[in-house]
């Protein structure tokens, strides 16, 4: 019988641990660690090999978790099969796991894997009734230190589903945005060009920003926020400082960038002497070609006023789409009053009559108008003894004293803009 021995791997047998990992590889068995992780761990844990005639035949590497180690690579070259080689290699990861403290030795195997005679013969137990899932973290660490510099964020997952009512624009946003963006293969296949930049639009407090977060959140990528009243304070002047967040948003892997009140640098270039925000509004229309090029993001840009942005700012090529938000439906409508409706009142309620006579409202309006009854119902209580709490007639009383943010005049010219500029 051929001779061979097990020793602690050095930084030269790397080679081979990745020759038999892609080995593995190449006979239809997906491992279950990545090249990158197995090697990290033969680096900076354990890590044994099996030489015979001067050549490495096999390797073990393990990684230590606490009280649980982990067997994150195991192969034998096919030549040196039924030598003992397999069991040899584990029980010395074995002796070393137990030298280094932790109590149980674990090892995932690809389902593929049928032959676990090595580990059988190492003692390992097969515990049938496991089930492995993982999933990628999107949002890696490096990446975090620049998201927090640009002052973004990874948002909770579940915010879209957050998002009550509004069943048009979310239909299309879903169709339109999300789809491509999250199947890009599937859109590739159709020929259909993922989107990089969009422009929402509407009356104050509609959803825009919330739209944008929620369509980060459904995607899990990172979400970025720029605010040009913000920028401008920045030594390098406001241009500068756009340029210099646009490259640094380069360096991210996926994320949804909101411009909020892009109006504020993308208005009508105009007047004589020019206006200092023109240099602005130049540079913003230099950096979304740049933008544009790369995959795996997408740039919204929201405003109230689209009337007042420049003509080449909405030109086609430039943004994919051009999309309306409008005021909140019923459905959202109930949702917002949800949340400001103590328990007890979202019981004893007329809620659908509340959210009839608040038709028109923003959240913003909703949310006034639930303050202003909660704090009247309080204000009863104290005084006459009456402690029911708020009820139908508080918040009606509310609703009608609360004025309507969105005026008849804005939503007219809200529904004119939506023929002008609106193109889904
Ligand atoms: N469909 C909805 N369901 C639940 N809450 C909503 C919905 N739309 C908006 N809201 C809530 O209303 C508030 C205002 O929404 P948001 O800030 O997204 O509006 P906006 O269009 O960005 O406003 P602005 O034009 O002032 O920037 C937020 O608190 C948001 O959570
Ligand atoms: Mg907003």
């Amino acid at each position: 019988m051929p001779a061979w021995r097990i020793r602690d791997a050095h930084a030269e047998d790397l080679e081979a641990v990745v020759r038999l990992w892609e080995r593995s590889r190449a006979a239809g068995v997906e491992p279950v660690y990545a090249l990158a992780e197995v090697l990290t761990s033969a680096t900076e844990d354990i890590a044994v090999v099996a030489t015979a005639q001067d050549l490495i035949v096999g390797a073990a590497v393990a990684r230590r978790a606490h009280n649980q180690a982990w067997v994150v690579f195991h192969g034998v070259d096919d030549a040196w099969h039924g030598l003992g080689i397999g069991p040899g290699l584990l029980r010395a990861v074995e002796t070393r796991v137990a030298e280094a403290g932790p109590s149980t030795l674990s090892a995932l195997v690809p389902g593929e894997q049928t032959h676990l005679d090595a580990f059988r013969d190492a003692g390992f137990e097969e515990k049938k009734a496991v089930r492995y899932l993982e999933r990628r973290i999107r949002v890696q660490r490096e990446e975090m230190v620049l998201l927090e510099e640009l002052g973004g964020r990874v948002l909770p997952r579940g915010l879209w589903d957050g998002v009550a009512g509004m069943r048009h624009e979310k239909d299309l946003i879903e169709r339109r945005l999300v789809l491509p963006l999250a199947e890009p293969a599937l859109a590739d296949r159709f020929g259909v060009a993922p989107p990089r930049a969009v422009v929402m639009f509407g009356p104050p407090g509609t959803g825009k920003t919330t739209f944008a977060k929620a369509i980060a959140s459904r995607l899990d990528w990172s979400f970025v926020e720029v605010f040009p009243s913000r920028l401008a304070a920045d030594p390098a002047g406001l241009a500068g400082a756009l340029r210099d967040t646009f490259h640094r948003i380069a360096e991210l892997e996926h994320a949804v960038v909101l411009i909020d009140e892009v109006e504020e640098i993308a208005s009508h270039r105009r007047g004589d002497p020019p206006s200092p925000l023109q240099g602005v509004t130049n540079e913003l229309l230099k950096l979304i070609p740049a933008f544009r090029e790369r995959p795996d993001r997408l740039l919204v840009c929201a405003t109230n006023f689209i009337r007042s942005l420049d003509s080449a700012f909405l030109r086609h090529g430039r943004f994919d789409y051009v999309i309306p938000i409008g005021l909140p439906d019923a459905e959202a409508r109930a949702a917002i009053w949800a949340r400001f409706l103590p328990p007890a009142a979202a019981q004893s309620v007329d809620v659908d009559a509340v959210v009839a006579a608040s038709d028109g409202f923003t959240p913003a309006d909703i949310e006034f108008a639930a303050r202003r009854a909660n704090q009247a119902a309080l204000e009863a209580a104290v005084d006459g003894g009456d402690g029911a709490g708020p009820s139908t007639e508080h918040y009606l009383a509310a609703v009608a004293a609360t004025r309507a943010t969105v005026s008849a005049q804005v939503a007219g010219e809200f529904a004119e803009d939506i023929e002008t500029f609106g193109r889904v």
